[in-house]
Parts: C-alpha cells; structure tokens; sequence
C-alpha cells in the first residue's frame, strides 16, 4: 500500500475513537472533583461575602466572586450532630433517628453507641463506589463504636470516606484546658443539684432504717448504689470530658490524646493537600471534605500572625485564621491545575452561636446577619440560615446569586448527579444543578421545607406563590431583652421554647426578620394557613419509626468503648508534622 493512502485508511480507522474522545465529549463525560467545605458554627453575617464590611474573608469570598451565592441556604437542624447527618445524606434527621428527644441535642461523648446508622448511604459512599478517592479532614461528630472499642462502625471509614483526619467528636469549651466546661456554662448548678439529690436520697435512706420500714442490709446496699451510680453516670463523665474526649485518630488510630492547639489548622491543611497529592498520584477523581475544627469553641489560634489580628477580638481571629485555611486549600487546587475540574461548596453547619463566650466572658460566637437568635433554637431563622457558596467553573455563572428556598440536603442529590449516579427516591433534598447553571432564573426546587428542632416540628417554611411564607409552631423562650437563653435554648416546650395554640404566620418575603406576624383573623391566614397544615400532615404520614440514636442508654460514657492511648495515661501527640514549621 502507498504510504498516503495507508496514512488515510489508518486515520480513518482512528476516526471513531477520536471522535469519542475529543476534548469537549471528555470534558462533560469526566466526573468532577468535590470539595466541601464545611465551617463549625459559622453565622451567616460572618463573613464578608455575605455584607460583612469589617471582616477579612477574601478566600470564602473568592468562591462567591467565581461562583454563585446562595441567599436562602438552610441547615435541616439548628445544631451539628443531626445537620450533618442531613447534609451527607440528603434526608431529614428525623428519618434516620437522628433527632434528640431530650435536652441533650449532640453526642457527648467519643465513647458511646449513638451514630449515623450503619446502613444510611452518604454521598461519600456513592463517591467512593463510583470511582472516587474520599476523604474528610477535620471534625466529624456522628459517632464511633457500636458494641466494642474496635468496631468503629459509625466511623467515617464505614460511611465512604477512604481517609479520615480529625476528631471524630467536636472542640469542646473543656479541651481549652482552661478550666472551662459546657456542663458548666449549659447547667451551673450541676453540681451543686446532683449533690444535693443524692444527699437527699441518702437522707431518706437513714430515715427508712431509723422507722424500720427498711433493713439495714439492704439500707447499706442502696446508698452504695446511689453513690456509684451518681458518681459514675453523672460525675465522672463530666470532668473527663476533656480526657476521654478531646483526641485526634488518622483512619482508625488514635494519634493525639489531648487535642494540641498547637500547628492545629495547619496540620489539617497539610494533610487537605496530601490527600490531594495521593488522588492525583492514583489518577482518580476526588471528594475531599474539609470539615473545619474552628470556629467553634474554644478559640484558638495556631497561625501565626492571626491571634488579635481581626477587628472583632479572639472570635474574629478564628473567622479569619478559617478564611486562611480556605485559602491554602483553594491554591492547592490551583498549584495542581484542579479548579478547574473541581465542584466548591462552601457553608456552615448551623448559624452562630450567639450566647457563648470564653473563659474571661469575650464573645465567642458568631454573627447571624439580619436573622434572629441562635444556634441550638429551632423556630427562628439564626440558626439554620448559613452561608452557601457554591464554585463550578464552566458550570456555575461567576458572581452569581440566588434567593431561591435552597436547603444543605439538596448537595447529596446535586453531587450525585454531578458524579453521574442515580439520585435515589426518598430522599428529602432536591437538585440544584439547574439553579447552579441559571442561578438568576430558576426558581427553588422545594414548595415546602421543615424545620426541626429536635423530634418537634418548629417551623413550616411554603415557598408558594405569594412569596416565602412561614408558620411558627414554636418560639424560642428567650431571656428578656436578648436572642439567647443561658447558654442554649432548648427545643422542648418549658424547657427554652414556648409553643404557641395558634400558629404564627410570617411573610419572610417583606420580613425577613420575622418581626411582623400576619394576624390570624385575617383574609390571608385563613386562606394559607390550611394548606400549610395539610403539607405538614402529608410530611408527617411519610414518616416511619426508625430507633432513635438518642436515648440515654445509646448516648451514655460506655468505659469499654474508651479509646485511650499509652494507657493508663491517656497522653500521646501527633509527631506527624513535628519538623515542619508552623
Ligand atoms: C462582622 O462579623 C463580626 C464577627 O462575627 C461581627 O462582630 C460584626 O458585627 C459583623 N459586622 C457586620 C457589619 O455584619
Ligand atoms: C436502617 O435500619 C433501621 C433499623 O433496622 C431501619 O429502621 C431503617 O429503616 C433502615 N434505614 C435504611 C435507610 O435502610
């Protein structure tokens, strides 16, 4: 054969793989790299993207710049345990008994049964079986054990995620080791109570045996009873918590026990950007989950440079130092050329928390904007309205903002369908991928959304067409003159909310704030406020019983579920990044 004509029968040979890989066909088929980036108890007015003037945010900032803002993003829960939960799986916390029934709204301890269940799927699992490296980095505060301190069945490694960094609770105001305790700030007279419980019952024992109604046998058997038990259930824990909880595990292995402050936020971006090294190497997609530490209590600073560096004290100093972690991350997506392949979410996992403080009474809690009250409150908007950012170059028009009704359970079917997957019925989240492509234009996937604080159904949000309407059930009970209670409101009625025989209706299309009710003897509530009723009946009948994570037996200190290294002494340190400077 003449070389040119077998030069043309070669390249028609060729055609058809070339046409099926040209660069454009490649480009749409391949699946994008997921980065979420997740903020402990960021408010939404805390950062600049969302009007902040005074402060420093530009890294949070650039993702809004190159990408869309949300202005109507909502968590599924006031508070982190159950909004994480509906975050990686798309569906209401309440479904999968992940909603407190008692004060206690998070897991307290490392060393208990309570978790994500087993057989719920994550966006992290779908990620991991179609192809992708996962990895969270960070906080995870969905459990650990379920029958042995080896199990690790709630882990984030049994829920999709191939590399785990972090701490599988949360910071707590108690591992400052300052002397603070959230025991302490949510309860102040514990101690004093249970004492004088425990007195009493110890009292009405002596009593028992001096009438002769109790023998002395049995007298003696119960008082010890009584002590070990208030001491074991309800003392101990409490000043252990920083002992038994504050630890650091890589994968499984427990590496740091306290938690050190020290190079803290640098060592969670350092191990960000060696999961991204090890994604590359293996040349498969990525779902990397920062799940930052700050900027919950307690504050602390381990960058140089940032401690008093804001113009909003020691709180501002984590806002910013945050906004530096987001910052090193985003560059190391460009340093290895993957922004432009790479999916950004940027948000918060509830509103600010705006009753904490430090050891020395410093604010401690962040900044919700405009809305009302707190974290941990269920019928105001302070705690569920958060910051969300969302990057996709190519996809997402930069600089782009939507005020569509938009919640965190939407991203699990949104990433599923990024990475090609079905998206399964069920589910409580819609996708936003059109809204992502138009965001001016597409109006919100949901017509109605619910809002939990614990089991108790608070709020009622109708995106109908007369605007976004809401129907509180409840109110937070708060302290007079202020949006806060002592230190947390709680979700039961009596117990922080009020709830109210006849619901309250807002417009929150003209009050966002929540400040002007829409009178219940008007044209317009009893027009509305049956339809509202009757999708709140529709929700609940979809409901079924699943076993709540929640109990106390589930959610007690369980010894032999305690992880604890170099035991007895319970003290090791992470020499990982010892050499690298800070
Ligand atoms: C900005 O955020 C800081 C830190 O939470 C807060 O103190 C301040 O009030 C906020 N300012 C504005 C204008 O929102
Ligand atoms: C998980 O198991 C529980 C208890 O067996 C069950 O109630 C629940 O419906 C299951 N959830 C899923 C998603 O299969």
């Amino acid at each position: 054969m003449p070389p040119i004509k077998l030069a043309i029968v070669t390249l028609l040979l060729l055609l058809p793989s070339l046409v099926v890989t040209s660069p454009t066909e490649k480009a749409t088929k391949k699946q994008p790299n997921i980065l979420i980036l997740l903020v402990d108890d960021l408010g939404f007015g805390d950062i600049g993207a969302n009007g902040n003037t005074t402060i420093r945010t530009p890294n949070v900032d650039r993702i809004a710049k190159e990408g869309v803002r949300l202005s109507h993003h909502l968590t599924a829960a006031p508070v982190c345990t159950p909004s994480r939960s509906a975050l990686l799986t798309g569906k209401y916390p309440i479904r999968m008994g992940m909603v407190p029934s008692i004060q206690m709204q998070v897991f307290p301890f490392t060393a208990s049964q309570a978790g994500l269940p087993t057989n719920e799927t994550t966006f992290a699992k779908v990620a991991q079986r179609s192809g992708y490296r996962t990895g969270l980095i960070g906080k995870w505060h969905l459990g650990a054990h379920c029958s042995n301190s080896k199990d690790f069945c709630h882990h984030p490694n049994n829920h999709g995620f191939d590399y785990f960094y972090g701490c599988l609770l949360t910071l707590l105001k108690d591992f400052s080791g300052l002397g603070e305790s959230i025991l302490h700030s949510r309860f102040p007279h514990y101690y004093r109570n249970i004492s004088l419980t425990l007195l009493a019952t110890l009292a009405s024992l002596g009593v028992g045996y001096k009438i002769g109604i109790l023998p002395r046998k049995l007298c003696i058997f119960l008082a010890l009873l009584g002590v070990l038990v208030t001491g074991f259930l309800f003392c101990l824990p409490g000043y252990l918590v920083r002992t038994v909880n504050s630890q650091l595990h890589r994968q499984t292995e427990l590496v740091e026990q306290p938690i050190r402050f020290e190079k803290l936020t640098q060592r969670l971006v350092w191990e960000g950007e060696e999961f991204l090294d090890k994604a590359v190497d293996e040349g498969k997609p990525f779902l990397l989950f920062m799940s930052f530490l700050q900027v919950h209590s307690p504050l602390y600073n381990s960058v140089p440079g940032y401690r008093g560096r804001s113009a909003h004290g020691w709180y501002g100093d984590n806002i910013e130092e945050m906004d530096w972690s987001v910052g090193q991350i985003l560059d190391a997506l460009d340093k290895r050329g993957l922004s432009d392949d790479t999916i950004v979410y940027f948000s918060s996992d509830n509103g600010g928390h705006i009753e904490e403080t430090t050891h020395t009474g410093e604010r401690a809690g962040g900044h919700n904007g405009i809305y009302r009250g707190s974290k941990c409150q269920g019928a105001v908007d302070g705690g569920i309205r958060v910051p969300g950012l969302l990057r996709w170059p190519g996809v997402i028009p930069a600089g782009s903002q939507s005020n569509a009704l938009t919640s965190q359970m939407d991203i699990f079917p949104t990433l599923l369908e990024a990475m090609g997957q079905p998206v399964p019925s069920g589910i409580d989240g819609r996708s936003i991928t059109k809204l992502l492509r138009q965001p001016q234009s597409t109006k919100s996937p949901h017509d109605f959304l619910f809002q939990y604080c614990g089991t108790l159904l608070h709020a009622v949000r109708w995106n109908s067409p007369e605007g976004v309407l809401k129907l509180r059930h409840y109110s937070p009970n708060w302290l007079p003159g202020t949006e806060g209670c002592r230190y947390i409101c709680g979700c039961m009625e009596g117990l922080g909310s009020v709830r109210h025989s006849v619901p309250l209706l807002y417009d929150l299309s003209t009050d966002e704030r929540e400040t002007a009710i829409v009178p219940a003897d008007s044209e317009r509530y009893r027009r509305l406020v049956p339809q509202i009723l009757e999708a709140e009946r529709r929700h609940q009948a979809s409901l079924s019983s699943v076993p709540s994570q929640f109990t106390f037996a589930k959610l007690m200190w369980r010894p032999w579920l305690q992880d604890c290294c170099n035991f007895p002494l319970c003290n090791c340190r992470d020499t990982k990044y010892d050499s690298r400077p800070a």
